[in-house]
């Protein structure tokens, strides 16, 4: 079963998964192997990813490899219709489109929750924390969305018979570590952020790139000139700092909380000071930080 934008975008779908194929060559070795081996055969797998090309990709190789898929939003803003479409076209359980409010967001982790998954797959830990919550038989808004759709399921048990998890991104292995430490995981999780593989490519030339992308997209600002501001010079900072200076900022600033990182970035050549200071001189302001409250009302007055 799936629920998608418009199946009439399948075909645009397709061609969009081709492309992205063709730039995806090792998880096309992978996918090749595993449709002889059939190594997840009977496997169900709930995953809240980025609904993209690329995502579309992983998720036919876990196909290929035997699993039955269903894949939801990691964020609202992001799925590809055309792309959810061709997956759903392929038998995939999807339900996701762009511009889901936070009720749609949250029922689609019901969805996949109705799967009774024996691995999950997060990005950001939502749908891992929203399991845990049920689990835990803590309730909130969010929780309840979620029940619209699974149903009162037994979710002690279910979380019981998951095998294990991964989870992308720095954010969501920051609220997972949180549940391990008051013993309250109840499946092993895979860091995949904490490989070398993934922030220091992805966090550092992905989302230093694609951070830039989305500013160009939505501002259409010129930035050779500018003075930018990037809060946080973690992987995903130093990438968008990186960045800003070949793009031509005519000054980078970085707002560090972490001493040694902030010596790093002085020794990579960028000026460091707290926000308060670089709040006066800045024109476009990037956080990385994974924090909240970074710039506050008071920094803009
Ligand atoms: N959208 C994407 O594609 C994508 C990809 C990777 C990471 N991320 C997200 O980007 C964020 C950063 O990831 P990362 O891998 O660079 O993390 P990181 O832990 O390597 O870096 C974060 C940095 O922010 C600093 N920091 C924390 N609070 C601060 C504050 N209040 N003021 C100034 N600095 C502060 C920390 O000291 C640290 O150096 C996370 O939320 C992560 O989930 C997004």
């Amino acid at each position: 079963m799936a629920k998608v934008r418009d199946m009439a975008l399948a075909s645009r779908g397709r061609h969009q998964i081709y492309w992205a194929e063709r730039n995806m060559p090792v998880l096309l070795k992978i996918r090749e192997r595993f449709s002889k081996e059939k190594p997840l055969e009977g496997l169900r797998v709930a995953a809240s990813l980025h609904v993209t090309k690329e995502t579309a990709v992983l998720v036919k190789t876990l196909a290929a490899g035997g699993a039955k898929v269903a894949l939801v939003p990691s964020n609202p803003l992001s799925t590809q219709d055309d792309v959810a479409a061709a997956l759903a076209e392929e038998g995939v359980d999807v339900y996701a489109w762009r511009g889901m409010n936070e009720r749609e967001y949250y029922n689609a982790i019901g969805f996949a929750l109705s799967l009774r998954p024996d691995i999950t797959m997060d990005d950001g830990a939502d749908l891992t924390v929203a399991l845990h919550k049920l689990a835990h038989g803590i309730r909130d808004r969010t929780t309840d969305y979620v029940v619209e759709i699974s149903g009162n399921l037994d979710f002690r048990e279910l979380a019981s018979k998951v095998r294990g998890g991964t989870e992308e991104t720095t954010t969501g292995v920051i609220r997972l570590r949180a549940l391990h430490r008051e013993g309250k995981l109840l499946y092993p999780i895979i860091a995949v952020n904490e490989s070398y593989t993934k922030y220091l490519f992805d966090n550092r030339y992905g989302t230093g790139q694609s951070t830039w992308d989305g500013i160009m997209r939505a501002t259409n600002a010129l930035i050779a000139g500018k003075v930018v501001v990037v809060a946080g010079y973690g992987w995903v900072g130093r990438g968008i700092a990186m960045r800003a200076r070949g793009l031509g900022a005519r000054r980078v600033i970085v707002v560090e909380v972490n001493p040694i990182r902030a010596l790093e970035a002085v020794f990579d050549g960028f000026e460091v000071m707290p926000m308060s200071e670089a709040a006066e001189v800045g024109d476009i302001f990037i956080t990385a930080t994974g924090d909240i409250r970074v710039i506050r009302v008071e920094h803009m007055l």
